[in-house]
């Protein structure tokens, strides 16, 4: 094996051209997902301030969106709604006139292509904000799951594609999986929030989505940041109960979950890159401390490296735009 002077590794590295021959990761459209947010009423395109260039929209300013983002080759979009008004049950989640549900059949008319897949969770649709019923003050795991199991279906007869719940209950998949099974749609995929940590880079995201629990915290559901066996132990739980996609979130401080989940499971693996790693990059450029078109590519290179197939961004309208050289 050659040493230098015989070996020399910037050989690989002297122009463009020759670092494209050997580059191990390249990002495509393909490899992303769009999240959007929607809500009521009609003609509105609110800015979510803590994420600049994401906004709130109803459902007919939601159309050109959409077609946008199929016309850049994004293959989906992953829908949150804001309620009209919420309850102690999150009825809205599984209301047949509900935000989502009007969503998705306004989009598969539009974009039939475009991938609709879904957030299946309670807390946009609770007062309390937390991802299930209570029961004193905590979350009651078992009765959750029937309507987690209710949402999964109702977005499913709206004609979403694929749902991803992501409320952490125990059981969540294998209840989605047989209740839409039971009611004919066993060709449904489930992309699993499978490990999805207690994260304080949600926070910009909960602004958006009017989801902040109203006491306490998620800890007692979601996982804890310093574990990684655990993440596997989880997902190994929503394969078995039919997770078809498993998802690591949030991405860049967790590189090393997606990894060893890549790793050890021959599964499609999804990575979030969630609202306040959006925020904080948005937040930097914003104030000219580094470059956002660079900072954003790197870190979306990094999450696939570490072994994400599918990247949910809100960078993923920009990346598109930079791959093909647009600035
Ligand atoms: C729960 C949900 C959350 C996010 C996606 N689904 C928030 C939470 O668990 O508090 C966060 C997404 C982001 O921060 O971008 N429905």
């Amino acid at each position: 094996m050659a040493t230098f002077p015989q070996l020399r590794l910037r050989r690989l590295r002297q122009n463009e051209a020759v670092r494209g021959m050997v580059r191990e990761t390249q990002l495509t459209p393909s490899d992303f997902l769009y999240p959007l947010f929607v809500t009521h009423g009609r003609n509105l395109k609110v800015p979510i301030e803590p994420m600049p260039g994401c906004y709130h929209l109803s459902v007919d300013r939601l159309l050109p969106e959409v077609r946008e983002v199929a016309e850049l080759g994004i293959p989906g979009v992953l829908l949150f709604g804001i309620p009209e008004s919420k309850d102690a049950a999150g009825s809205g989640a599984y209301a047949d006139q509900g935000i989502i549900q009007e969503a998705i059949r306004a989009i598969k008319q539009a974009t039939p292509q475009l991938a609709v897949i879904t957030d299946v969770c309670l807390c946009e649709y609770t007062d309390h904000g937390h991802c299930g019923v209570l029961k004193g003050d905590t979350v009651d795991n078992d009765k959750t799951l029937e309507l987690l199991a209710r949402t999964a279906v109702s977005h499913v007869e709206a004609g979403a594609d694929m749902v991803a719940p992501s409320a952490m209950m125990d059981g969540q998949v294998a209840a989605i999986r047989s209740a839409l099974d039971g009611d004919g749609y066993a060709e449904t995929p489930i992309m699993a929030y499978a490990a999805k940590y207690a994260s304080a880079f949600y926070g910009p995201f909960r602004v958006a989505a009017e989801s902040s629990p109203q006491m306490g915290d998620r800890n007692g559901y979601q996982m804890d940041p310093a574990n990684v066996r655990m993440a596997l132990r989880e997902v190994e739980q929503d394969i078995k109960e039919g997770a078809d996609i498993v998802m690591v979130k949030p991405a860049l401080a967790y590189l090393d979950v997606i990894a060893r989940v890549k790793e050890r499971f021959d599964y499609p693996v999804a990575a979030y890159n969630v609202s306040g790693e959006y925020s904080m990059i948005k937040a930097a450029a914003a104030n000219g401390w580094l470059d956002e078109q660079r900072a954003t590519l790197e870190v979306l290179t990094a999450i696939k490296r570490a072994g994400a197939d599918l990247i949910l961004t809100y960078h993923a309208k920009d990346a598109c735009r930079w791959l093909v050289g647009e600035r």
